[in-house]
């Protein structure tokens, strides 16, 4: 759906020359949501804005759906960007102009006919759960409605395409959950791709099928969410991970149970979730387990389990215990502080 081959950018603004994309590379498959997280000035707004055209990489290619879009005319332009809608944190929106007409007035510059253009703007206000609220202004409203105006009046157009460039970075983590419970069911519902930019790990959690972290311009880790959750390969991803700091254990406790044994975090997914994995280690080695922390985080399609074990034993014993875990395909990590 969306192909974007070797993209740098570079910015230069009198003598300052900023590079903002070092040769990115990624692709977005059709009807999955793909996340970009990173830092402040990672440059992800600069790699969105570049699949509609806002920005021009100054060099590499962009394709959506096999088409080059740096090779556009004009026409060309406005029949992609019609394809592709977009929402930002800062909504936007007319402030003179009520619910509906934020919704309907960019339909009736486009052209489309009166009577599709209520058709339209009833059946988009509905499905993001503000018909009630269509004589409103964006001033009477919160900003959770806001971003749901902003969300009606892209999918009002019809795209195939949603980009989000950090839609929800704005709201309370209540009001975040439930604009991302609606980009889902933009998702699934009306078959959308959305194509999305972050600096909130739970965004990519909650709804995301793949997601690629940036680090100065450029990617540095890509993969399922299930995979870069459950074992982040560079520093960077687990920072945002951070599996077993995510317990926010004192530190002299960690230097305690040190002294007294190994501890380890333990990953659960799917099946592995399911077995006595801690029971049978009691049994079956000469090893004591106890749970420190545990947690579960629910990513979009399953959840995983986290738990932070302290392990007394023998080392020997610690070994062949840590091997059988492992061998339960649950993902084990040595905690060391
Ligand atoms: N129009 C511009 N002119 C000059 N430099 C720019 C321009 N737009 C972005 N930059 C620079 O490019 C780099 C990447 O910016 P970008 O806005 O893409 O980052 P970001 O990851 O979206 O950050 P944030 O999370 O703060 O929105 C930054 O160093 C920024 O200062
Ligand atoms: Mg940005």
């Amino acid at each position: 759906m969306i192909d974007i081959q070797h993209v740098s950018k570079t910015f230069i603004t009198g003598k300052n020359k900023v590079e903002a994309l070092k040769d990115v590379s990624l692709k977005v498959n059709k009807g999955e949501i793909f996340g970009v997280i990173g830092y402040s000035g990672a440059g992800k707004s600069t790699l969105i804005r570049c699949v509609n055209l806002l920005e021009h990489p100054t060099s590499g290619k962009v394709l959506v759906d096999g088409t080059d879009i740096l090779k556009l005319n004009r026409a060309g332009l406005r029949k992609l960007r019609r394809k592709i809608g977009m929402i930002f944190q800062g909504y936007n929106l007319l402030e003179t102009a009520n619910v509906y007409d934020n919704v309907a007035i960019p339909l009736k510059l486009e052209g489309v006919p009166k009577k599709e253009i209520k058709a339209r703007a009833d059946k988009y206000l509905r499905i993001v759960g503000l018909t009630d609220r269509s004589k409103a202004y964006p001033s009477q409203l919160s900003g959770g409605q806001k971003q749901r105006v902003a969300i009606a009046r892209a999918l009002a157009h019809e795209p195939e395409v949603l980009l989000s460039d950090e839609a929800t970075s704005a709201l309370d983590p209540t009001t975040t959950d439930s604009i991302l419970e609606l980009l889902l069911k933009v998702n699934r519902e009306l078959g959308i791709t959305i194509f999305l930019i972050t600096h909130e790990l739970n965004v990519i959690q909650r709804i995301c099928d793949r997601v690629a972290v940036m680090e100065q311009g450029r990617i540095v880790e890509a993969g399922t969410v299930v995979d870069v959750f459950t074992q982040p390969k560079k520093q960077l991803t687990r920072q945002f991970v951070r599996n077993e700091s995510n317990f926010k254990i004192p530190d002299e406790i960690y230097k305690d149970l040190l002294k007294t044994g190994e501890l380890v975090s333990l990953t659960f997914l799917g099946e592995s979730a399911k077995d006595p994995a801690l029971a049978t280690l009691a049994r079956k080695f000469e090893v004591l387990p106890s749970i420190i922390a545990g947690g579960i985080d629910q990513l979009k399609d399953q959840s995983i389990g986290n738990l932070l074990v302290h392990l007394k034993g023998e080392t020997g014993q610690i070994h062949d215990a840590v091997a059988y875990l492992k061998a339960q395909n649950i993902i084990v990590e040595k905690v060391t502080g």
